[in-house]
């Protein structure tokens, strides 16, 4: 079965990134010239995403805007003969259906994708966080989708990470069933250290069926206090077979400050017109620092 919808959770506070979220949207945080959930939704329509559900809250208005048509914006740049950018924005409002969803208050990542039953129906559906970038040739999701294909069960996606940071993430055990896919086991969100399973970590790209939701709604709040869509695949795990596929690409956390600038150096270096000018800048800066 095909995979048409894809959930987008951006309720969350941002608390990494205050002051600046006390009034934008994380999500609309912006890499270049492009918002974090930009990237994701592309990617989502690269891989055959046909309708976008947002999880949104107060204050996340301006996602929803982003996405929508802006007839005196198009017809002002109409005017100026701004072709190039005219296309571009035309581009970003017609894309994809988009609708969005409220959760009246961030609790948690599961409780989030939750608020989306309804919207999403008794059908399988993608989850993609807007915070993880994956930069490959095959979208991430696509990947994703494809496993999903060959075995109709629950796929999320893993990245190897070092053993010291495995207590950041969900973290999986497992059997490996071939050069990049794993059976999964047991979820265990954010382990202490020392604890961890293995050293694979569930990024932000899901491909869930449905009985995930009847899961979410028995679960109680989990480490940190929150809602984890990670107990509840430990869950699902127990009684459906759901896999993970270590996929093909570079990944930011762009969560994350360091991760956020590392994201924004790699999107601008691989801007045409930018990159080459950022990279002289760059390495003139390290020399004179290095120089010191
Ligand atoms: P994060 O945990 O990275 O986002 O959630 P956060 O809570 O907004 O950020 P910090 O940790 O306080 O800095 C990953 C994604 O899930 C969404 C967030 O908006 C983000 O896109 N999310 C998280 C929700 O939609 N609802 C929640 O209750 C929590």
């Amino acid at each position: 079965m095909k995979v048409r919808k894809a959930v987008i959770p951006a309720a969350g506070l941002g608390t990494r990134f205050l002051p600046a979220t006390k009034a934008i949207p994380k999500e609309l945080m912006t890499l270049v010239d492009r918002p974090l959930i930009s990237e994701v939704v592309t990617e989502a329509v690269k891989s055959g995403i046909s309708d976008i559900i947002f999880v949104t809250a107060r204050g996340k208005a301006a996602i929803e805007d982003y996405f929508d048509i802006d007839a005196a914006l198009e017809s002002h740049l109409e005017g100026k003969g701004s072709e190039g950018v005219l296309r571009e924005i035309r581009h970003i409002s017609r894309m994809v259906q988009v609708s969005s969803v409220r959760q009246k208050e961030p609790r948690g990542l599961g409780h989030a994708v939750l608020c989306a039953m309804n919207a999403v129906g008794a059908e399988p559906f993608a989850v993609i966080l807007p915070d993880d970038l994956v930069d490959s040739p095959i979208p991430c999701l696509a990947q994703l989708a494809e496993v999903f294909g060959n075995t109709g069960k629950s796929v999320v996606a893993l990245q190897e990470v070092p053993p010291e940071e495995t207590h950041r993430y969900g973290i999986i055990e497992g059997v490996q069933t071939g050069p990049n896919t794993f059976r999964i086991s047991r979820f265990v969100e954010k382990p202490p250290p020392g604890t961890a399973p293995s050293n694979l970590a569930v990024i932000g790209r899901y491909v869930l069926v449905p009985e995930i939701f009847p899961v979410l709604a028995g679960l109680e709040p989990g480490s940190g206090g929150e809602i984890q869509l990670t107990d509840a695949l430990d869950r699902l795990a127990a009684r459906d077979e759901v896999h993970g596929l270590v996929f093909d690409g570079i990944r930011h956390d762009a969560g994350d400050k360091l991760g956020f600038l590392k994201a924004t150096v790699h999107y601008a270096l691989k801007d045409e017109s930018l990159g080459p000018p950022f990279m002289r800048y760059l390495l003139d800066t390290l020399a004179v620092r290095g120089g010191r």
